[in-house]
């Protein structure tokens, strides 16, 4: 099945057109690669370049320094990042590897927040093994390339186990990850600049490798208190699964003649809406948080939207 050809072709194309500034591919810290993964598996790859990764590592630049973080500060500097368990699951394996991540990947995927992908991600891009990595990206060319239809990700993993290059494993993966975000796209792929297309199954009919199932949301509708105070605003930390242990608005039961404000919010497969209420008086526990400290405290983006309309509002309730 290994076609020399085709791995030659990929390569020289990755040596052109690949995206070899990325940061966290002109690095050899293992620990730096880790956090690049872990943020970008839902975010796009501009947020995380420019904002997130620099931020989070002048901060945290090894592995002990997270380790030895409070939590709320790691929360922090994820904040609108979302998907808040990858915070919390980062920080639990700083703790378990303070002598720094496992080059084995069955020991990589030990640790909390490691899964198939990301330890084949630190073991090919950290630790320059000559393994497979299959993100969505590949999956999308090695459908097309190999011509598999509904095929199961364990079959998936085996042909690009099969297809991988050991003169240069590290870069045939990039180059295949760059080449789904650049040219095999999923809609419109640029099939006339593909370095593979010579042998390309899907050519023909790129598109019929794409058909997503229709996602399913969950629409939910929210009510928060808004309860501030000589410049100070009434959170309390949040014990459910969604933003467990970050500081959230304290619930409210809906009162008409308190409404300030209904925004619309996504985050991750919820579609909520949420409604805010002016409220002078809260009986479950709660801390308060220095409006001016807003900003900084471990808060999502969703009460960051909120605390807008707390700026908005703040002259009629004389807050
Ligand atoms: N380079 C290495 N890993 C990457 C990823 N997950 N996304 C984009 N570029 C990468």
């Amino acid at each position: 099945m290994v076609n020399k050809s085709a791995h030659n072709a990929l390569l020289d194309w990755y040596t052109t057109d690949g995206r070899h500034e990325l940061p966290w591919r002109k690095t050899n810290d293992i620990y730096h690669i880790y956090i690049s993964e872990i943020m970008l598996q839902q975010t796009q790859v501009n947020r995380v370049r420019d904002e997130y990764y620099p931020k989070f590592l002048a901060r945290f630049p090894s592995i002990k320094t997270l380790a030895e973080a409070e939590l709320d500060e790691v929360f922090v500097l994820w904040s609108g990042l979302g998907y808040y368990s990858r915070a919390r699951n980062l920080h639990k394996t700083a703790q378990l590897a303070l002598n720094g991540l496992p080059c084995e990947k069955k020991e990589l995927l030990k640790l909390p927040g490691i899964g198939e992908y990301t330890a084949s991600a630190i073991c090919s891009f950290g630790y320059r093994q000559n393994i497979p990595v299959v993100d969505t990206n590949i999956a999308r060319v090695l459908k097309r390339y190999f011509g598999l239809l509904e095929v199961q990700d364990k079959t998936l993993w085996e042909y690009a186990a099969s297809f991988v290059n050991a003169a240069d494993a590290r870069a045939h993966n990039l180059a295949l990850m760059d080449l789904g975000s650049l040219v095999c796209l999923p809609k419109n792929p640029q099939c006339e600049m593909c370095p593979l297309r010579l042998e390309c199954k899907g050519k023909g009919e790129p598109e019929l490798y794409t058909q997503k199932k229709k996602k399913e949301y969950e629409r939910l509708e929210l009510f928060y208190a808004l309860y501030i105070k000589d410049g100070k605003i009434a959170l309390r930390t949040s014990q459910e699964k969604l933003y467990k242990g970050m500081l959230v608005l304290p619930n409210t039961e809906p009162i008409e003649e308190n409404f300030i404000a209904a925004f619309k919010h996504s985050y991750t497969k919820y579609r909520l809406t949420v409604n805010l209420y002016h409220v002078d008086k809260i009986t479950d526990e709660f801390v308060w948080v220095e409006l001016k400290e807003l900003e900084n405290a471990p808060i999502s983006s969703l009460t960051k939207k909120a605390a807008v309309f707390i700026e908005k509002k703040g002259e009629i309730y004389g807050f």
